[in-house]
Parts: structure tokens; C-alpha cells; sequence
């Protein structure tokens, strides 16, 4: 069930309703609602404050139950740290802390005043925009295959942000976003029993069949034999899930715009194949497909959000295994480009798929830019850990826009260099590229490797391996990098 967003116009004092939501700052300074509530409440907020149960420590919660004067039945209080110090990440993080509580709360809807708090830089749509973001990123449950926990109890179904009118357009968007982040991080915490190759496109299909001014078109491991897809086709040869490539097209501009390309990794379950990986932690790699979902969440997004333009998303999927059949160190592949490839360690497989989507993306559609996003390398997650993802262009412009996207959602990336120094590194005596660098820079080799495959293009790569998903047993997908995807398209057509 998703969460409900709307805009209120009223008084935290005595709107009717189960929770408010205000802020306190450290050191005992209040928000104007949460003054307004302790006004009414008869100082019910600031003696707390004095005995020391509410630090305003950021994030912190506080909940004061029918408190005499309020109409609601329950103020939160949220801690928003010190008003010096206060910026996005933290307006972000309390917004969080505060979905958190309510959803641990046996209630159905609450009104929060933590979108009126001022943010230096940012204006009341940025901040609706964020905060609900932020909510239904902590509303998200996963319940496809386990089932939910409290079961029964009442959950939150509906929260409003009391801000001005203007903010309309911030909410918009993010419940179009929401709904892009949702996708994403539901098609990547899917089992890979479940979610295949087939049943990535199938999801695209019929996300297709339910929207004007979309089409899908798949292509099977059999046309991609035929227009010699030789690269990506070894990756998934190994495995009785075949390779399938998904292509999304969004016409929501003028019928001549040169569209967008998004191009997402999807490895639906990365074994290493016969570099097979070491067991433990190995069932994260069904989270191997989180490009392909992070670009489907944003083209979701897009198509939500009605943008005015035009935009591609192409998934090669395929999954890595080890068989009888599978590819191997030392094999010689033909990409799709007509470039070959020595193969020197098959866990160095999402590379492979890239290389020739990236190909027949580029002569597909023409794009006026090109963004892949892959969880590429455990040498990204060493070198930038869960923060950022790795951004990698030889476009000054393009790579400068994706920063200030990230930058504006939250959503951050760095960027790595892309020189031709480290292309030496992919020198092979037996092909035109050797598919790994060796031990040092490894995620720019991959950038490098695939900075081959997109000659003349507009194109920028972002490495997911570390944001994608919370590591550890209980980590689920993120929805990264929607938000920032979206984002990028959204001020494309400002
Ligand atoms: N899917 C992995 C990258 C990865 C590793 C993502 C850990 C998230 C966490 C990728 O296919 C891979 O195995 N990369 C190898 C490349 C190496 C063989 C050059 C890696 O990073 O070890
Ligand atoms: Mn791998
Ligand atoms: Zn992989």
C-alpha cells in the first residue's frame, strides 16, 4: 500500500487529526508550530525540554499523548539538532526519523509541520519534495514473499504537510518519484528465482501496455544471436534464465527531440560464473540488477511525471552462472560494436552486457545523452563506500548536470576520472580489450572499458555498487539512483 501525500493549510494547535508533527531545535528552541502547540498545550513542550526528556538532538522523537488545549490526539516531537547546523541532509534525516515513529504508531494519517522548517538554499516545493521522499522511503515495507510484520494494526496511509500552496509542485513530483523509488526497490529485493531476465521484461512490458506514449519491445537471446550481441550473450550462456535486452521508449516531447538513454545493468544474479565468487554474501548479487532497476524507477518517474521529452531505458539482462556451458577466462568474444574482448575473469561480467547495449542503445536511438547506471565494481564501494555513487564522463557538461542532480536529491555522486592513462591497462595480446585492469583503479578501468563502446556519444556511467543497497542480511534495495535520475530529466526540461 503506498502512502497518501497531500498539502494542508491549517493550525498545528488545533487541527483534528491523530498525530502533529513538530520540530524542536537543541538547546530548547522551537519551531513556530511547536511553539504554537506548547502555547496551547500550557508549556507541555518546553517542560519537557527543561527536564531533559526532549533534547532536539537530530532525529530524536518525542511523543506526548492528548495533551490538554491540542485537538490532535498525539504531537511528535522531532528533534532537528542545533539551527546553526541545520541543512538538507539533516532536514532530510529528520523527516525520516519522523516516518519512522509514525509508522511504529497504531495510527492511520498525521499532519507534519517539519516541511515548514526553513532550509538555507531551498524553497518550500524542495522541501514538500524532500520530506515526502523521505517519508515513503521509510513507509516502504517489502512483503512479497514474507509477511508483514503487525499485521492488522493500523499503518500509516495518509500524511499531509502543512505549507503554503506553492509547494504543490514539489509534492507532485515526489509522488511521482515515490513512485519510481517503489519500483525500483521492489523489482531489486525480489528474489532472483523470481526476478529473471523474463521477468524483468515482463514488467516492463506491461508497465508499457499501462501508459499512453510508452512502447516495450524485448529482444530474446536468439535476435540478439542474429544481430551478434556476441559480448552480452556469453554472460548469460551459463544459464537456463536466458538473456533478455528491454528497451522502454517514453514520447512525452516533440516528435524530432532526440531522446534521453538510460542503460542499467541487469545481472539478476551474479555468481562470478567460473571466477566464481566466495559463498558467503554471495545471495546480495540478486541486487546485481539494481541499474536496470534504478534506470526502470527513473523512466517511471518520467512517464509519472508527464516530463516533456523524450527518453529511452535500456536493461540487457542476463544471469552469471557457472555450467558446463558457460563462458570462460580466456575466451575471445565479438561485441556487438565488432570490437573482440579476452575475457580474463567472468565475474567482470557487467561490463560485458553494457558494452553491447550501450552499442545498440546508441544506434538505436540516436540519444542526445547517454547515463548508464551499474552496480559495477566492489572497487567503487571501496573507494567512495555507501554515500556516493560513482560518476564517471568525459563530458565536463553532462557529468556537471548529474552532480548537481544528486546534489539537489540527496542522491549524491562523485566523480572519478576517465583519462586515457588508465585505458593501458586494458591492453590485451589476444583481442582488441581485455575485460579487467588489473588490481588498481578498478572502477575507472571499468569506466574505461566502457568508454570504448560509446565513441561519438554523449555519455556519462554511474557506479551503483555501493548505494544500492543497505549491505548485510536485513539490507534492502535503496531506490538509488531514481531520485537523481529524475531529477537530471526534470531540470532537462526547465
Ligand atoms: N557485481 C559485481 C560488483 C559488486 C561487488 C557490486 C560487490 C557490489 C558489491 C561485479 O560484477 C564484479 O564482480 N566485479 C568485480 C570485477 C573484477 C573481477 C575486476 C569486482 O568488483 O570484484
Ligand atoms: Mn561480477
Ligand atoms: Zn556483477
Amino acid at each position: 500500500m503506498t502512502l497518501q501525500f497531500s498539502l494542508v493549510a491549517a493550525a498545528p494547535e488545533s487541527v483534528d487529526s491523530p498525530c502533529v508533527v513538530v520540530g524542536v531545535y537543541e538547546n530548547g528552541l522551537l519551531t513556530s508550530a511547536a511553539a504554537r502547540v506548547d502555547g496551547a498545550a500550557g508549556g507541555a513542550i518546553k517542560r519537557q525540554v527543561e527536564s531533559g526528556d526532549i533534547s532536539g538532538k537530530a532525529g530524536s522523537v518525542n511523543l506526548l499523548f492528548a495533551p490538554a488545549g491540542v485537538a490532535a490526539q498525539r504531537v511528535l516531537v522531532v528533534g532537528l539538532g542545533a539551527q546553526k547546523s541545520f541543512d538538507a541532509a539533516r532536514f532530510q534525516k529528520v523527516n525520516i526519523e519522523a516516518a519512522r515513529a509514525l509508522g511504529r504508531l497504531p495510527l492511520e494519517s498525521a499532519v507534519s509541520w517539519l516541511a515548514d522548517v526553513d532550509v538555507p538554499g531551498q524553497d518550500a516545493a524542495w522541501r514538500v519534495r524532500t520530506a515526502a521522499l523521505a517519508a515513503d522511503h521509510a513507509a516502504y515495507r517489502y512483503t512479497a514473499t514474507v509477511k508483514p510484520r503487525g499485521a492488522g494494526q493500523p499503518t500509516l496511509a495518509a500524511l499531509a504537510f502543512a505549507t503554503g500552496a506553492e509547494a504543490q509542485p514539489g509534492l507532485d513530483q515526489a509522488i511521482a518519484i515515490a513512485e519510481g523509488v517503489r519500483f525500483a526497490r521492489e523489482l531489486a529485493n525480489l528474489p532472483p528465482n523470481i526476478c529473471t531476465p523474463a521477468y524483468i521484461a515482463a514488467q516492463a512490458q506491461a508497465f508499457a501496455e499501462a501508459h499512453d506514449k510508452v512502447a516495450c519491445r524485448v529482444l530474446d537471446h536468439e535476435e540478439m544471436e542474429q544481430l551478434g550481441f556476441g559480448s552480452l550473450l556469453a554472460v548469460g550462456r551459463g544459464s537456463a534464465n536466458k538473456p533478455k535486452l528491454v528497451a522502454l521508449e517514453y514520447r512525452g516531447g516533440a516528435d524530432d527531440a532526440k531522446p534521453y538513454a538510460f542503460v542499467g545493468k541487469g545481472i539478476t544474479f551474479d555468481t562470478g560464473g567460473i571466477s566464481l565468487k566466495p559463498g558467503p554474501g554471495m545471495e546480495e548479487m540478486k541486487f546485481d540488477m539494481g541499474g536496470a532497476a534504478g534506470v526502470l524507477g527513473a523512466f517511471v518517474a518520467a512517464v509519472k511525471m508527464g516530463l516533456p521529452l523524450n527518453l529511452a531505458c535500456v536493461v540487457p539482462a542476463a544471469e552469471n552462472m557457472p555450467d558446463g556451458d558457460s563462458y570462460r577466462p580466456g575466451d575471445v568474444l565479438t561485441s556487438l560494436s565488432g570490437q573482440t574482448i579476452e575475457v580474463l575473469n567472468t565475474d567482470a561480467e557487467g561490463r560485458l552486457i553494457l558494452c553491447d547495449a550501450l552499442t545498440w542503445t546508441a544506434r538505436t536511438f540516436q540519444p542526445q545523452a547517454m547515463v548508464d547506471a551499474a552496480t559495477l565494481t566492489g572497487a567503487c564501494v571501496t573507494a567512495l563506500g555507501k554515500h556516493a555513487s560513482g560518476l564517471m564522463s568525459k563530458h565536463d557538461d553532462l557529468a556537471a548536470e548529474l552532480l548537481a542532480a544528486g546534489e539537489a536529491t540527496l542522491d549524491r555522486a562523485w566523480r572519478l576520472p576517465l583519462w586515457d592513462d588508465y585505458q593501458v591497462q586494458l591492453d590485451s595480446a589476444f583481442a582488441d580489450v581485455a575485460n579487467i585492469g588489473g588490481k588498481s583503479a578498478g572502477a575507472i578501468t571499468a569506466g574505461c572499458f566502457l568508454s570504448r563502446f560509446t565513441d561519438g556519444q554523449r555519455w556519462a556511467h554511474l557506479d551503483i555498487a555501493g548505494t544500492a543497497w543497505d549491505e548485510g542480511r536485513k539490507g534492502l534495495a535503496t531506490g538509488r539512483p531514481v531520485a537523481l535520475l529524475a531529477q537530471w530529466l526534470i531540470d532537462r526540461c526547465a
